[in-house]
């Protein structure tokens, strides 16, 4: 088996086969929406640098026991060992954490395939049409006063929402949990009074409640002076109030129906289980056919066909009036919008958006030789695709979402709710568009699940000598049949809450948090510690030898120290034992 391993094709082919892998869902609808509600600029700046410190050192080590093993990543450690070895847990917890993360993940792809199909046939027609109409005659029958108001909460709700966070910055988040639960107590008709016997309860409620005033006094501020514009406006060209009135009365209108499309397909397990089944079954095809004809010839086709589309949406963004809202949005580090929290999330989030932590490279890596050179530039490579198209999935979306008056900090629905309703207010040319977004989601979507499914099925190949095909039919069938669980999460009846109760979160979500949070980090983590003490110096040396001793003395300090004790810190704020929030907040103070 071992002597005929496949092999890439070429460098080139197995950097875009790595990149394929990287860049997912994760960038373009997951990276643009925690952006947005982590407030843009500094955030990025943060993520850019859990890429640099953290993600690339991974990266390389991933690549390094994969071209040094040969091996997927359960049988990569014992064979680098010489003998059986605890390590392979991490490719064990790899395999596990494929298999969960591909459940939910086709889902993702499968809504991607539908909304394709429903731009292709102009599913935001009829809605622009008839939101045009209703909000024509709102135009015509609604009072002066009204459509002030609704002129008034429009523009200052971003400014109300930024006052109240700023307001709350002076409250640590200790006090804030405090002051929710004496909140929601009193809403329940507890005696304020005997709440108060608790001091922390009693001086948080006293602290807040004796600031609220200046919460109030600032959003007043805000409402009076906007009260004052528009009626100035009203008065100097009543023409125009209207127009901007009825405008944000036909979003509302579009938004309303937008949503209910999305919410439908939501909680439609099956029609969910239909496109998932059918991105499987093209995965399974892609894979079947092997390393160099299979997964690389579809990644050459389909990688320059995506960033194509992306450009394609980019240059359009350019022409577009919110072009350098965006451009400030995403670039302009703004210190005021970020919580301490948002540097967790961010370095979660490069473990996932690389394929870190579950072996994904390592099974790439496999399939080049030992010691063929060139791991760190492959890897920059890798790593500067993946930012690169994260950035510019940012720089496509948020020009469209500013310059049709939509919210930046959408959160998940960016994707399905957001970017339909611009292309729904663009007529014919936002069919086009929408056609070719979806589309670019469902390539990005298929070039990440095949490496998923690579890495389970491989243990199969490697490990028990089964075909390619039987193993990549076998495994592919069995994620799709776990995936059904989360196609149907979001159904009535299907919640989780009914069979654990008290417990918040869709069986979707939880496989994503579980994976995201928790396994990815705890798999990289040890990843990192492998590479960086336990695996051979000699190894090391081998797969770094045309590298200068700077760049692989930087790289060894990375992927010892600094990778590790971050990850080390996002777990434990995550487990509870240390508060990341609460610590930065008694720093700043
Ligand atoms: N990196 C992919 C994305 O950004 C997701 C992924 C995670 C793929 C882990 C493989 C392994 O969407």
């Amino acid at each position: 088996m071992s002597q005929q391993r496949s092999q890439w094709g070429s460098r080139v082919g197995f950097i875009l086969a790595a990149s394929g892998s990287a860049v997912g869902l994760g960038n373009i609808w997951k990276f643009p929406y925690i952006t947005g509600e982590n407030g843009g600029g500094l955030f990025v700046l943060i993520y850019l640098a859990c890429i640099i410190l953290v993600g690339l050192p991974i990266l390389v080590a991933e690549i390094m026991i994969g071209r040094a093993g040969q091996s997927q990543p359960i049988l990569a450690f014992h064979k680098i060992a010489g003998r059986r070895t605890g390590w392979s847990i991490v490719g064990w917890l790899g395999v596990l954490s494929g298999f969960i993360i591909g459940s939910f993940y086709i889902v993702v792809a499968g809504w991607a395939m539908d909304y394709t199909l429903k731009s292709v046939v102009g599913f935001t027609n009829p809605m622009a049409e008839q939101a045009e109409t209703q909000a024509l005659v709102y135009r015509a029958t609604a009072s002066d006063q009204d459509m002030q108001e609704l002129v008034v909460e429009h523009r200052t709700r971003y400014e109300l929402d930024r006052a109240e966070r700023n307001w709350r910055r002076q409250f640590s988040p200790s006090t804030w949990s405090h002051w929710n639960d004496y909140k929601s107590a009193v809403e329940a008709d507890a005696d304020p009074e005997k709440l108060k016997e608790h001091t922390g309860i009693a001086a948080a409620a006293n602290q807040v409640e004796a600031a609220q005033g200046q919460l109030k006094e600032a959003q007043d501020e805000i409402l009076k002076s906007s009260r004052a514009e528009v009626s100035e406006l009203s008065k100097a060209s009543p023409i125009e109030l209207r127009d901007e009135a009825e405008t944000i009365k036909r979003r509302m209108l579009i938004r309303d129906q937008v949503t209910s499309v999305f919410m439908q397909l939501l909680g439609d397990g099956w029609t969910s289980t239909f496109w998932a089944g059918l991105f499987m079954f093209i995965a399974i095809l892609v894979v079947a056919n092997g390393i160099s004809s299979g997964i690389e010839r579809t990644c050459r086709v389909l990688m320059p066909l995506l960033i194509l589309c992306i450009m394609t949406l980019v240059v359009y963004g350019f022409f577009q009036t919110g072009f350098n809202q965006a451009l400030a949005f995403v670039f302009k580090p703004d210190p005021t919008s970020l919580e301490p929290k948002s540097v967790l999330e961010a370095l979660g989030h490069a473990f996932f958006t690389l394929s870190l932590g579950m072996g994904a490279m390592i099974t790439y890596g496999s399939y080049q030789r030992s010691q063929s050179g060139g791991l760190v530039g492959e890897s920059v490579a890798i790593a500067g695709l993946d930012t690169g198209i994260a950035l510019l999935a940012c720089m496509m979306m948020f020009p469209i979402i500013f310059s049709y008056g939509q919210d930046p900090s959408g959160g998940p629905g960016l994707v399905f709710m957001s970017m339909p309703l611009a292309f729904a207010e663009m007529g014919e040319i936002g069919m086009l568009l929408g056609i070719i977004f979806f589309g670019l989601l469902v390539f990005a979507a298929l070039t990440s699940a095949i490496s998923i499914l690579e890495v389970v099925a491989s243990y199969l190949i490697d490990g028990h000598g089964w075909s390619r095909h039987k193993s990549v039919w076998i495994i592919g069938g069995s994620i799709f049949g776990f995936g059904i669980i989360s196609a149907f999460a979001n159904s009535a009846g299907f919640k989780m809450t009914s069979w654990l109760p008290g417990y918040g979160q869709s069986f979707f979500d939880t496989m994503d948090l579980l994976t995201s949070n928790w396994m990815l980090p705890l798999g990289g983590l040890l990843i990192a510690i492998y590479a960086g003490w336990v695996l051979p110096a000699r190894i090391r040396k081998n797969e770094l030898s045309d590298l200068s001793g700077f760049v692989a003395g930087a790289w060894l300090f990375l992927v010892r120290f600094v990778a590790p004790i971050l990850v080390i810190i996002v777990l434990l704020d995550k487990i509870g034992l240390i508060d990341v929030d609460e610590i930065s907040f008694h720093l700043m103070h």
